[in-house]
């Protein structure tokens, strides 16, 4: 028995008897009992146990459900969705994504998963993934022109993760470069680019999105090592993952789609607009080396501009790092 079934079953937060849920599932209920147990610690989600009443989840959950998402897409969203899949539990969404791509899955071929237990961040740091709780997600897309095709599109994921981020009802998004999305100052959610194939012809991209949704303050979270925020703090109420899920997919398709055409240059003006150093002083760590100047806004390449005392400095994704200067 897979754990969905069950799951879903209590997944509203309500008392189900052992009855209940043995006659749901077709087996025993020392069965039923098994299966939460093995669920609690498999997840992490604390479930209640009363006599006389039955089971609950300590919270009620939100499941990711892929007829929902679909529901929520236009058509010619649709069918630019040309494969979906929902998991329990992977080590990391990218990486399975790139495995598809490997297996001959291309443009349009999307992961998501409720955990993952290896999670890849930026800079070779762990993506803190605790089950139902926010958005781990890959797409699969194909390029033409290899890496330098590429320039700039990190930049434009963060583009389309934050208008979806506003349709959910998040407001005061911003963008710090290259693609980290911030609410206050603090990460709300990141982009993690991985590419296979041709590095001068014909490649493919996974585009890999996390987003912080309803994260608990917990040892897990306590682990992360830079401020952060979550979306249902940010918008000030709960938000379903479904609905932002749907978001993702409706801003997210159609630009890459545009950026296979334009590149970054279509997305520039949108880019800077949600700018949150611009004009700030910063500090730019290119290694063991720092240079101090203030952010000047972004190429029609998404390179970096910093006004320093030497005069104007570009500089491009890899090894950079952007902070604000104390
Ligand atoms: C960052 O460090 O800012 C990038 C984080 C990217 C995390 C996402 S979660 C879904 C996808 N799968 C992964 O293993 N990583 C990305």
């Amino acid at each position: 028995m897979s754990l969905s079934p069950i799951l879903s079953a209590i997944a509203d937060g309500e008392f189900h008897s052992g009855e209940e849920l043995a006659r749901l599932l077709g087996v025993s209920r020392t069965a039923v009992w098994k299966q939460l147990q093995k669920i609690q610690v498999q997840t992490g989600l604390s479930i209640e146990s009363v006599k006389g009443r039955g089971y609950r989840l300590a919270e009620p959950l939100e499941l990711l459900d892929q007829e929902v998402v679909a529901t929520a897409l236009a058509e010619p969203i649709r069918q630019l969705v040309t494969g979906f899949e929902i998991h329990e539990e992977v080590d990391s969404t990218n990486r399975i994504a790139l495995q598809r791509a490997q297996d001959g899955n291309g443009r349009g071929h999307i992961i998501v998963a409720e955990r993952q237990t290896a999670g890849r961040g930026r800079r070779g740091r762990q993506w803190v993934s605790p089950f139902g709780r926010n958005i781990y997600f890959s797409a699969l897309w194909e390029f033409d022109g290899g890496a330098a095709a590429l320039e700039g599109l990190s930049l434009a994921v963060g583009v389309a993760v934050a208008s979806a981020l506003k349709d959910v009802g998040v407001a005061g998004i911003g963008l710090k470069w290259p693609n980290d999305v911030v609410w206050d100052g603090r990460k709300l959610a990141g982009i993690l680019l991985e590419m296979v194939g041709d590095a001068a012809g014909r490649c493919q991209v996974v585009i890999g999105i996390g987003i912080n949704v309803a994260m608990a303050r917990n040892e897990l979270t306590a682990a992360i090592d830079q401020p952060w925020v979550d979306v249902a703090t940010a918008a000030g109420s709960s938000v379903s993952r479904n609905r932002l899920l749907a978001a993702l997919l409706t801003h997210l398709l159609p630009l890459l789609q545009r950026f296979e055409r334009e590149g970054f240059a279509s997305t520039h003006a949108e880019w800077s607009a949600l700018d949150c150093f611009l004009g700030r002083e910063v500090s730019v760590h290119l290694g063991e080396t720092l240079i101090l100047g203030r952010a000047a806004g972004v190429t029609s390449t998404g390179a970096l501009l910093v006004d320093t005392p030497q005069g104007c400095r570009q500089f491009h994704g890899g090894e950079v790092s952007l902070r604000l200067a104390l």
